[in-house]
């Protein structure tokens, strides 16, 4: 896999830096991808974007529940890979690094990078639907009830139709429209705003390159498309 004299120049010199990661770059963990490789994840006979939607929530939460706790124990074992270790790197490498994710499997701050932007929620924390205060599941049992109020508690995930957390798409957009390179890894950009990042770091001037073994609809806007594993592809970057 050549990397271009630009990218490696690009990377040497970048101060402000996004990354945007997607479910392909857990793959390599053993996460499954939603829509990679023309599968779709189906539960129970239902497709994934039906239990994890907001209607599901409203209408059967103990099966929107099920479906979580048997995804948090799938995903206790599995542990990050060289992908997200390179990117917990960057964050010591570049003076101002962004790294916004849209998985909730936590594997990015198992691998040391901090600060992240999650836009669709963490798979290890549950959340009040009265007083939204966040309960930490890494580790433990899931509470019956909130421990602050006693109510019911939901997993603090962006379900499909709801809205995302208040305030962490408008940081990202700002940071995006910042920066200088834009490194897009694992996504389908099929799911906005998310897949908008890329769009919005672009038509700011910033140098915008996928890492994914497909093509997406992001690839035609990219300056450059690395075709490949982002556990494969990632550590080539570095000089
Ligand atoms: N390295 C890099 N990319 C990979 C790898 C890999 N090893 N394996 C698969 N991919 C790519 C696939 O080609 C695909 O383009 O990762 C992408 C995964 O796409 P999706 O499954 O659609 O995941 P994502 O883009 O993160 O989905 C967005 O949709 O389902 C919702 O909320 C959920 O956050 C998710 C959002």
């Amino acid at each position: 896999m050549a990397i271009s004299p630009e990218l490696r120049r690009r990377f040497a010199e970048a101060r402000r830096v996004l990354v945007l990661t997607g479910a392909g770059v857990s793959a390599e963990s053993g996460v499954p991808t939603f829509r990679g490789g023309g599968n779709t994840t189906v539960w129970k006979g239902m497709p994934f974007d039906v239990i994890s939607s907001a209607e599901m929530l409203e209408r059967n939460l103990p099966a929107v529940w099920e479906w979580f706790d048997y995804r948090r124990d799938f995903m206790e074992a599995l542990m990050p890979n060289p992908g997200h270790y390179e990117i917990a790197h960057w964050q010591e490498r570049f003076p101002e690094f962004t790294l916004v994710t849209q998985n909730i499997d936590g594997l990015h701050q198992k691998a040391g990078s901090r600060d992240v932007i999650e836009l669709h929620g963490n798979i290890w924390r549950a959340r009040c639907v009265a007083c939204r205060s966040t309960h930490d599941m890494s580790g433990t049992k899931r509470p019956e009830a909130c421990l602050e109020c006693g109510d019911s508690l939901r997993p603090d995930v962006v379900l499909f139709g709801e809205f995302l957390p208040p305030g962490a798409f408008e940081l990202a957009a700002e940071r995006a429209a910042t920066c200088e390179l834009c490194i897009v890894i694992g996504t389908s950009g099929l799911v906005y705003p998310a897949a908008g990042l890329p769009e919005i770091a672009k038509s700011a001037g910033a140098y915008v390159c996928e890492v994914n073994p497909e093509p997406t609809p992001l690839s035609g806007i990219c300056d450059e498309v690395l075709m490949g594993k982002a556990g494969e592809v990632l550590p080539l970057l570095r000089s």
